[in-house]
């Protein structure tokens, strides 16, 4: 299958995050609830994302450490297909928030970032998960790490174990061919789609790039 593109929205305001919506959401595939946007205005923009696009995935970038269940019932409940666990939590509220995510047809994604292991990977698996997201963060781009083979390699296992990856963090459409080996469910990109000044255009590079490399597979 083709990966999908998922638009991340981080901005500090919803009217500003709409805004992008109104411009991308028929050029994208997956609509994101990001860390940044949930934490600046709360719930709220998982409700409007989900009135707004009622036919796409909508995905609460939460990065939930505890509390699963509660935290997954109020994202499923305000209209979120997925939420995000980050790889720190433990594997009880991985639990819990699959469980609530599948009384509502939903998912749960694991975040890989920092320390997590394979065998963590395995014990994933294992309770039911089938998603996770391969993060470059953000602050360690900004310090000046790029993609390397460890990372290629790590990817690979994982999919081996039986995760499909969603990867992310700064990702440009001239980046998408260094992954052309690794079975990718979705590309997930924020600030090169919103900070473009047209990111229709930009949207269209990243499909045109994945059907170049994945069309034919
Ligand atoms: C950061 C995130 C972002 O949503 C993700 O990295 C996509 O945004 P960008 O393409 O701007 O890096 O979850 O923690
Ligand atoms: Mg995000």
């Amino acid at each position: 299958m083709k990966p999908l593109l998922q638009l991340a929205l981080d901005h500090t305001s919803l009217a500003s995050a709409l805004q992008d919506v109104e411009k991308l959401h028929h050029h994208v595939d997956i609509i994101e609830a990001g860390t940044i946007l949930c934490l600046s205005e709360g719930l709220h923009a998982v409700r409007e994302l989900r009135a707004r696009c009622p036919e796409k995935i909508v995905v609460a970038d939460w990065k939930v450490a505890d509390a699963g269940e509660t935290l997954a019932q109020q994202a499923m409940t305000a209209g979120a297909n997925w939420m995000t666990v980050i790889c720190a939590a433990p594997l009880a509220t991985v639990e819990k928030a699959l469980s609530v995510a599948k009384q509502h047809q939903g998912d749960i994604q694991i975040e890989l970032f920092g320390n997590w292991t394979f065998d963590d990977a395995r014990a994933w698996y294992k309770a039911g998960i089938r998603q996770a997201i391969y993060h470059r963060g953000r602050d360690a781009q900004a310090s000046g790490q790029t993609w390397s083979e460890t990372d290629l390699n790590r990817m690979k296992t994982l999919s081996d174990i039986g995760l499909e990856l969603s990867i992310t963090g700064g990702i440009t459409p001239d980046d998408l061919h260094l992954f052309r080996d690794i079975a990718v469910r979705a590309f997930i990109a924020g600030r090169a789609l919103v900070e473009n000044p047209n990111p229709p255009a930009v949207a269209s590079a990243f499909h045109q790039q994945i059907q170049t490399i994945w069309g034919s597979k």
